[in-house]
């Protein structure tokens, strides 16, 4: 009896710790059950939200192809629009470049009006009853292709020959003669001119031909007359500008320019005490003396040439990479017009640079050399007065 007592005893014992046992266990299971869907759960998170940042990375993708292929359209259009930079840098840099101009214009200007009223009194005094200006360019021709970049090309401004004088380059002798424009146009090359070689070698290309006389300028700032009839120097003197500097900036070879219009020869130079600004003398073309000195409040810098019509002069500005030329400053000695007045004229869209711009009072045409051209061209004028 008691052995079975031991027995159950005993075995209710070992129910009890295999009950334990099984509790522990299924304890255990559900710890690990709970794990199980834990993960997953976050599986399924991390899924998702790898699924999001697909579609995130895919939409990306999908907005830098649609910006690659902008860009590219962008590229292509690019070339086309160089054109158009170009020239609203261009028209940018004449805003700029004009400020220096109109700034100083209203105390210059001032000074410069009663400066020329007193000595028109005194000296200068207007010869014709021109009062035309510049309203625009109208026309260009360009007529042949001669010689080097830098040069001089005109007829006999004071009219009553047909003959085409051609000064190549900037330190040369020797002027190559055409009898007329035909023949100038038609010849190879110069093939058909007739050369005169000077005595001297000319500096720049202030040269014009007036009354059958070459005017050139030659080295210390002399200006030479030169008969053209006999071959033969007919005066020089040394202009007196103390302390010259090259009138432009952009045609730096060129210390004085020489022009004519129709109250006569002119001299456009500049200083070093006006070291910013072109100054304009007005000179007797016989004597060659100088009657009248002016400083304009035109700048020197970016200007390639310039040129006299009826008293005032125009001055032309580049830019350094040769862009569309342009007329953006004006000097009246007359003070008829003043700067602010003036319109801004664009010659003919070339890209090319002026070295020598001449104007011929006869024929009332701009006789130019750009880049080896020579290029003639009309223009249209208006009166000073009108606005
Ligand atoms: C014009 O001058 C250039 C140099 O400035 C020279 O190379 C060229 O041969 C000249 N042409 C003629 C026709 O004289
Ligand atoms: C050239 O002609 C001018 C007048 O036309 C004259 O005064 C001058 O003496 C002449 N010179 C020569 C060297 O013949």
């Amino acid at each position: 009896m008691r052995a079975l007592i031991l027995l159950v005893t005993l075995a209710c014992f070992a129910g009890a710790q295999h009950q334990a046992l099984i509790d522990y266990l299924e304890r255990r299971l559900l710890a690990i059950e709970d794990r199980i869907s834990l993960w997953h759960e976050q599986t399924n998170r991390y899924a998702s939200e790898l699924r999001e940042l697909k579609q995130q990375m895919v939409a990306q993708l999908e907005n830098l192809d649609k910006e690659k292929e902008l860009l590219r359209g962008n590229l292509d259009g690019v070339g086309g629009r160089l054109d158009r930079v170009e020239r609203e840098m261009d028209y940018m840099e004449t805003q700029n470049g004009a400020q220096p101009c109109v700034d100083i214009d209203d105390k210059l200007v001032e000074q410069q009006v009663t400066q020329v009223k007193e000595k028109n009194k005194a000296k200068y005094s207007k010869l014709s009853d021109c009062s035309d200006m510049i309203s625009s360019i109208k026309a260009m021709k360009i007529l042949k292709k001669l010689g080097g970049s830098k040069g001089m090309w005109t007829k006999d401004v004071a009219g009553g020959s047909e003959k085409v004088y051609v000064l190549n380059g900037t330190d040369e002798g020797t002027v190559y003669e055409f009898s007329s424009v035909q023949e100038f146009t038609s010849s190879q090359g110069v093939s058909l001119a007739k050369t005169l070689n000077l005595p001297s070698v000319w500096k720049g290309t202030g040269h014009l031909v007036y009354n059958h006389h070459l005017y050139y300028v030659k080295e210390q700032l002399m200006v030479v007359k030169y008969n053209l009839r006999n071959a033969s120097v007919a005066d020089s003197v040394v202009f007196l500008a103390e302390d010259h500097v090259p009138v432009y900036s952009l045609t730096p070879e060129t210390v004085i320019d020489l022009a004519v219009d129709e109250e006569g020869l002119w001299a456009i130079y500049a200083t070093r005490q006006n070291d910013m600004h072109i100054s304009l003398a007005k000179m007797d073309a016989n004597t060659l003396d100088i009657e009248q000195m002016w400083d304009t409040p035109c700048p020197k810098e970016n200007a390639e040439a310039a040129f006299v019509i009826c008293g005032t002069l125009y001055v032309v500005y580049n830019t350094p990479q040769p862009g569309r030329s342009r007329i953006q400053c004006l000097f009246d000695v007359n003070g008829l017009v003043s700067n602010e007045d003036a319109p801004l004229i664009y010659f003919p869209k070339r890209y090319g640079a002026h070295s020598s711009l001449k104007y011929n009072p006869h024929e009332r045409l701009l006789y130019a050399w750009d880049d080896g051209y020579q290029i003639v061209y009309r223009m249209v004028m208006k009166q000073k007065l009108e606005v």
